[in-house]
């Protein structure tokens, strides 16, 4: 890490000052092959920096995401919102590895770390923030579309890991807000609403708000066009 550049103060405080930099100033703190993957992979920073902002204005403390990639979420949405404690579990070691190292050229401290797992980890529904930015969509890329052949990609893995999403939703506490942009492949139960949403980057950026314990049987899928409510047991799949 000796040689890499660190981020003056004015750079910082860009983030607390509503006025985050490009995404290309930003991944220059990447690694160079993280930087390539930036573009599809990673949350363009405008994006984070709103999303914290909503999450930061909903009273959440701690997020996880899920999938946390090279760390450039979680270390945005640390920067733009101080009162965040940002949670990134990812299931390949080099992305842990890397998000640890941009996390501390940042200077983050315990406010951004990362947790080599996946979404099977039992403590997920402990969070009271959940962020989603397409996780499982590599399990259908073509080879040449993946990051890399080092971990499980199949339909069947995305089927197994949306199912756990889905789980995870029905266990979070009432208050709890999920935050999606591109989606996550699945439904979000209807004991959820839809607090916030705009248009971000190259998608929607979407709040959902928990405010019951239990599901009435319904289910919102995300569409091209917005979300809709449908049962429950009607086919799965969403966006
Ligand atoms: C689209 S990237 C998003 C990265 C990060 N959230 C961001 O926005 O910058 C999705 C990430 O999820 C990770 N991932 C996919 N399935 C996972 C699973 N089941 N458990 C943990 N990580 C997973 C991938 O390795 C990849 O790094």
């Amino acid at each position: 890490m000796g040689a890499e550049p660190r981020p003056s103060d004015a750079f910082v405080l860009s983030f607390l000052a509503d006025d985050p930099p490009t995404d290309l100033a930003f991944d220059e703190f990447l690694a160079p092959a993280h930087r390539d993957r930036s573009e599809l992979f990673w949350t363009p920073v405008a994006v984070a920096h709103r999303a914290a902002h909503w999450l930061a204005e909903a009273g959440a403390r701690e997020v996880v995401d899920v999938g946390s990639g090279a760390g450039k979420f979680c270390v945005v949405a640390a920067l733009s919102s101080p009162n965040l404690r940002l949670v990134g579990i990812e299931h390949r070691a080099s992305l842990v590895w890397a998000a640890r190292v941009l996390a501390a050229r940042f200077g983050l401290g315990r406010r951004a770390s990362f947790v080599h797992t996946t979404i099977e980890h039992p403590r997920l529904a402990m969070f009271d923030a959940v962020y989603l930015f397409n996780p499982f969509g590599e399990n259908l890329h073509a080879v040449e579309g993946r990051l890399d052949e080092s971990v499980e990609l199949t339909p069947e893995r995305m089927r197994r890991d949306v199912r756990l999403v889905e789980h995870v939703f029905e266990k979070l506490l009432i208050g709890s807000r999920v935050v999606t942009y591109f989606g996550f492949g699945g439904r979000v139960p209807d004991s959820f609403v839809v607090e916030r949403e705009e248009l971000a980057g190259s998608d929607v950026l979407r709040m959902w708000i928990k405010r019951r314990h239990a599901s009435r049987g319904r289910v919102w899928r995300e569409t091209d066009g917005g979300v809709e409510l449908c049962d429950a047991r009607l086919g799965e799949g969403g966006t």
